[in-house]
């Protein structure tokens, strides 16, 4: 093989890290709450319905680059006017482009928060402070870093893997003091919190909102997303954005399923049902906590949060929960001696099985 010096291409950092993914083996029987997905599957009916749909997508031809249509039905759900939505390929996708689209500045992120923000900046050698939460994983003014030039702000809301979100009054206090920053909102899980900071981009053009499909929506496989912003600052992000990465067939599906009121409805109940799920679980867990050792902050999204003070305990239940083919997510710890491990909210027979596994460790 002729050879090819890789390590003037890539950064260290790519370099050096070890593969992040992990696969997940769907084995029969498992019970899979590591990536806060939605327990429920699509309604046969719905199914059909979308495979009928997909009949009419031309697979030679690209899908439109900007499918205002889409955007219309997005932004009749999300409340807002159809200019300040962009429909991407998951929120992924969009926190991918946001962050190269700002490379050269200093990025603001939570920690502990949602993986990918920390990889982004590693990967690619960013200028990045951390915003620590404090001992009760809140947002607090007096944790926040020290800035004084124009940096992306980012805020997750509810905070993957906390399920804590912002107090309006700080998100307030932050806008005002920083003018000259931009605030990159994920609201990826604000279905189950019912908070939204949606309605400030009328008023700031220096906020923008994330969010996906593959939460509440249970539409995971699909990857869509949409962001929401004023339309000037969308205008920009969408010179950015990889063309045509939506691809047709999720369109159609998205299209389909957002046409169809009955399924809103279905989405709304099935948000209630896990929001119920979780405090049931949340409550169940607080019970057990004291003699498994672990603490848990209250969620306001559709994962819980368990908080060891030592990780041989963490890790006997991680490996419990393991051999009973039960998947969660070990989170990297922020604090050293602590162990963290999120659970997401499945249906009633899969918590069930979740707190029956803990409980024979006691
Ligand atoms: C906070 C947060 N933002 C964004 C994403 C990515 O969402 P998507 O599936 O739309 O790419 C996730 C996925 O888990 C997440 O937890």
């Amino acid at each position: 093989m002729k050879t090819f010096n890789l390590a003037n291409f890539f950064t260290n950092a790519v370099l050096h890290n070890e593969a992040r993914h992990k696969i997940n083996l769907q084995a029969d029987g498992a019970v899979l709450l590591d990536r806060n997905e939605l327990p429920f599957e699509l309604p046969q009916l719905l199914k059909d319905e979308i495979h009928a749909a997909l009949g009419d997508v031309l697979l030679n031809r690209y899908p439109k680059p900007h499918n205002a249509d889409l955007e219309r039905l997005i932004a009749q759900y999300a409340d807002v006017q159809p200019d300040h939505i962009l429909a991407t390929a998951g929120a992924g996708a969009a926190i991918t482009t946001i962050f190269n689209a700002f490379a050269d500045r200093y990025f603001v992120i939570p920690e502990p928060s949602f993986s990918l923000f920390d990889y982004h900046c590693r990967m690619n050698e960013l200028k990045c402070i951390h915003w620590q939460l404090d001992d009760n994983y809140r947002y607090t003014f007096e944790l926040f870093p020290n800035i004084s030039e124009p940096a992306v702000i980012v805020i997750d809301s509810p905070n993957n893997p906390t399920g804590q979100c912002i107090e309006p009054a700080l998100l307030q206090t932050l806008l005002e003091k920083y003018r000259f920053c931009l605030f990159v909102i994920d609201e990826v899980y604000f279905e189950f919190s019912g908070t939204t900071f949606k309605d400030l981009v009328d008023e700031y053009d220096n906020i923008i909102i994330v969010r996906s499909f593959s939460k509440a929506f249970g539409l995971a496989a699909l990857r869509a997303g949409y962001l929401i912003a004023s339309s000037k600052l969308l205008g920009h992000l969408r010179k950015l954005i990889l063309p045509f990465s939506l691809n047709g067939y999720a369109s159609q599906i998205l299209s389909v399923i957002l046409s169809n009121n009955q399924y809103l409805q279905l989405i709304q109940e099935r948000v209630d049902d896990v929001v119920l799920y979780r405090d049931v679980l949340s409550t169940e867990l607080e019970r057990i906590g004291g003699e498994l050792g672990f603490e848990i902050p209250a969620s306001h999204a559709n994962f819980v949060l368990l908080v060891f003070s030592s990780i041989g305990a963490g890790e006997k239940i991680y490996a419990k929960l393991l051999e009973n083919n039960i998947h969660v997510l070990p989170v990297s710890p922020h604090v050293a001696d602590r162990y963290l491990l999120r659970i997401s909210v499945g249906t009633e027979r899969e918590n069930r099985k979740v707190l029956e596994t803990m409980r024979s460790c006691m």
